[in-house]
C-alpha cells in the first residue's frame, strides 16, 4: 500500500495544508472534523481563516482530538488555542471540546466519546506527529484499538509541555484513541520543521506498529501525509512512497 505524501516548501504549508483538507472533506455535506492543536496547524487555520468560503468552513462540525490535563482556562490549554486560532474563522462553528475542568475526567472521556459516536465519527482528522510518533495522546506502546480516554503522558510529551506550562506541566491528557483517529473516514497529517524529520522517517519508513502510533496511518485507505521540506529531509530518496 502507498501512502499520498506531499511536500511542499515551508512557506506553501498552509495553503496546501488548505488544499489537501478541502480535498479531504469534499465527499461530505457537513464533514465531522478532527482538530489538532499544537504548533504545526498553525498556517492551516491561518488560510482557513483567510478563505473560509473557499473551504466550506461553515459546513464543518468541529472536533477537539485531546486536551490536556490542566486548567481548561490555562494559556497553554487546547481551549484556549481554538479560542485564538479557531474562533478567529469566519462562520466557523464552535469545536466541540474536552472539558479539562470535568471533576472526573474518565467520566468525560467517556462523555465525549460518545457525542462524538452519537453523531456518526469523523469523517476527516486532522493530525499533527508528536517527536515520538504520539497522534493526539496516544503514546508510544497503544493498541491500535485503544480508544478515547484519561491517559498518562509519555516522558517527552511532558517535557514538551513544558516549555509552555513551566511547573504547571501536565501529566495526563484526554484524547481520541487510536480506534477513533483511524476510524475517521479520512486523515491528513501535518508535520513541518527539521525537528520532526527523524520521527516523520520512522513513521513512514520504520517498521508499522504501536511504537510508533502514526505508523498505523500507512495502512489507512485514505490518508494525506503534509510535510514541508525540513520535515521531509530524512524520507530515503526514491523511496517506495508515492510523493506528490
Ligand atoms: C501534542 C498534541 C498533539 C500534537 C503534538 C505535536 O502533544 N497532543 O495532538 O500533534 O503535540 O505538536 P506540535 O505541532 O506543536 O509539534
Amino acid at each position: 500500500m502507498s501512502i499520498d505524501v506531499r511536500v511542499v516548501p515551508s512557506a506553501a504549508f498552509g495553503s496546501a495544508a488548505l488544499d489537501a483538507l478541502v480535498e479531504l472533506c469534499k465527499p461530505f455535506a457537513s464533514p465531522a472534523v478532527g482538530l489538532a492543536t499544537g504548533s504545526t496547524p498553525i498556517p492551516l487555520y491561518e488560510a482557513l481563516r483567510d478563505a473560509p468560503a473557499h473551504a466550506k468552513v461553515e459546513a464543518m462540525r468541529p472536533f477537539a482530538i485531546d486536551e490536556w490535563g490542566g486548567p481548561a482556562d490555562h494559556p497553554c490549554s487546547n481551549a484556549t488555542f481554538f479560542r485564538r486560532y479557531w474562533d478567529v474563522i469566519p462562520g466557523a462553528r464552535p469545536v466541540v471540546q474536552f472539558d479539562a475542568a470535568a471533576p472526573d475526567p474518565e467520566q468525560e472521556a467517556i462523555r465525549f466519546g460518545k457525542a462524538l459516536a452519537a453523531t456518526g465519527g469523523l469523517d476527516v482528522v486532522v493530525l499533527g506527529i508528536g517527536r515520538n510518533g504520539h497522534l493526539a495522546f496516544n503514546e508510544p506502546g497503544t493498541s491500535r484499538t485503544a480508544s478515547v480516554r484519561w491517559t498518562a503522558l509519555a516522558a517527552t510529551t511532558r517535557a514538551s509541555a513544558r516549555a509552555c506550562f513551566g511547573d504547571d506541566a501536565p501529566a495526563h491528557g484526554l484524547t481520541l484513541g487510536l480506534a477513533e483517529l483511524l476510524g475517521a473516514r479520512s486523515a491528513l497529517l501535518l508535520a513541518s520543521g527539521a525537528h520532526k524529520a527523524s520521527i516523520v522517517a520512522r513513521a513512514l519508513e520504520g517498521e508499522i506498529g504501536p511504537e510508533c502510533p502514526a505508523s498505523f496511518l500507512r495502512e489507512h485507505p485514505r490518508a494525506i501525509v503534509l510535510l514541508d521540506q525540513e520535515a521531509a529531509a530524512q524520507l530515503r530518496p526514491g523511496g517506495s512512497l508515492r510523493r506528490s
